[in-house]
């Protein structure tokens, strides 16, 4: 009953996460593009930075820019911060909900590390926080004065994280907690800094005074970041569906590849939206591409390489291996403690069923090793080979 009333939460928060995040991501790419459209031209109003014009909806919109802000408060201002927030409240409620409630299932992998629930959560929430607390120290250090440099630390941050969270966590889970620390990253940015320096502005305006412009410098510094780190950690969300992604110990060099990938991309976005011509912008999609070719590659797993087995897999076989590392949570009446149902409505008891999911069941056992469920009943590679090689045979 309680797993039923878990998966409708689960259901509603994906879809409150991808709406909000869809809000934010949107608005933030149309900002940005906006930021670099803009066009110095002569008779701006003074203060004016730069102006943009666009068709849209049946009709023009003319925006300009004030740097910091203009001379007096406008009438009406309409902040964006709302959808920043509650991506990151559906989206840690998500984690809630999937990965604390089914912390023994989702978060923790025996033979990784062998924690309690409560210790797997609280070196979760340990990860967020100080993950931020440390990246936050790094952009106020000396370092975030230098944007290559500090670009360089944050970026090995991250892989060090990785690390951290490979060597914690279940696969699934480890990547996603990369994904999970970036994105709170990008909204303690717009809460902590951005959206406070905008209030001081916008307070000493009303002042009569004139804003102290290294806080627009700040938000900047924030907003670039959160630009070049949306990629990324829509790939690591979404690769939470995808076993191939799932790489153990070896999580750093994955992220290492989408972090730069997801960033050249952007970069690509950056520059031909600020008008750039010739290799400003020639240069991102081949090097995106190589290096995803070269990820694929590198993530694929010994099995798919490695020859068949040499003995002939009987039907009796697999469904031997079916029913002892996978019927006990895919069944119509699971045994495994906690299911009361077949997960994703899988049920793998009979040849039929077997044949029904072949191509599932290949991804999740044979490609990856992201079934049985942390391993639980510990299946072995050369059971994995034998399945995978019955399964080739069909
Ligand atoms: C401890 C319980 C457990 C065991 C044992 C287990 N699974 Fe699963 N399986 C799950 C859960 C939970 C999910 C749902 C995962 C999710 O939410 O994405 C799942 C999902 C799946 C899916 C659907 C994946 C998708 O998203 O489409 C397949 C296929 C699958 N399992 C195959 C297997 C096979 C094959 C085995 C045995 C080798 C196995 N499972 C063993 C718990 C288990």
């Amino acid at each position: 009953m309680a797993d039923y009333w878990m998966e409708w939460a689960s259901l509603l928060l994906r879809w409150l996460h991808v709406i909000t995040a869809i809000a934010w991501i949107g608005s933030s790419f149309y900002f940005v593009w906006l930021d670099l459209s803009l066009r110095k031209r002569d008779g701006l109003t003074p203060g004016v930075h730069g102006e943009s014009w666009s068709v849209h909806g049946g009709g023009f919109y003319h925006v300009q820019k004030y740097l910091v802000a203009p001379a007096q408060m406008p009438p009406e201002l309409h902040w964006f911060k709302y959808e920043s927030y509650f991506t990151w409240i559906s989206g840690f409620s998500l984690l809630v909900v999937t990965y604390y409630w089914g912390a023994s299932a989702y978060l923790i992998d025996t033979s990784v590390a062998a924690w309690s629930p409560l210790q797997a959560v609280g070196l979760s929430l340990f990860g967020l926080i100080i993950g931020w607390l440390i990246y936050d120290g790094l952009c106020r250090s000396p370092l975030g004065r230098h944007l290559p440099i500090l670009a360089w630390s944050v970026f090995l941050m991250i892989l060090v994280a990785s690390w951290l969270f490979s060597q914690t966590f279940s696969s699934r889970a480890a990547l996603l907690h990369v994904g999970a620390m970036i994105a709170t990253w990008m909204t303690a940015n717009v809460f902590f800094i951005i959206i406070p320096n905008q209030k001081k502005v916008v307070r000493s305006l009303e002042a009569g005074e004139a804003p102290d412009p290294s806080l627009g410098l700040q938000a900047k510094q924030r907003s670039t970041h959160n630009n070049y780190l949306t990629l990324p950690v829509l790939f690591m969300m979404l690769s939470n569906h995808y076993p191939m992604t799932f790489v153990g110990d070896q999580l750093w060099i994955l992220v290492g590849f989408v972090v730069l990938i997801g960033g050249v991309v952007r970069d690509y976005f950056n520059a031909s939206h600020a008008g750039g011509d010739g290799w400003r912008i020639r240069w991102q999609w081949p090097l995106a591409s190589m290096l995803t070719l070269t990820l694929a590659v590198w993530a694929m797993p010994s099995s798919l390489t490695r020859g068949p087995p040499s003995t002939a897999v009987t039907d009796t076989e697999v469904l031997q291996i079916v029913t002892t590392h996978c019927a006990g949570c895919h069944a119509s009446v699971p045994t495994q403690v906690g299911f009361q149902n077949a997960p994703k409505g899988v049920v793998l008891e009979t040849l039929v069923d077997i044949d029904r999911y072949q191509a599932q069941i290949y991804s999740q056992s044979v490609a990856s090793q992201a079934m049985p469920l942390a391993n639980i009943t510990q299946m072995s590679e050369d059971e994995r080979a034998r399945l995978g090689a019955w399964i080739q045979a069909r």
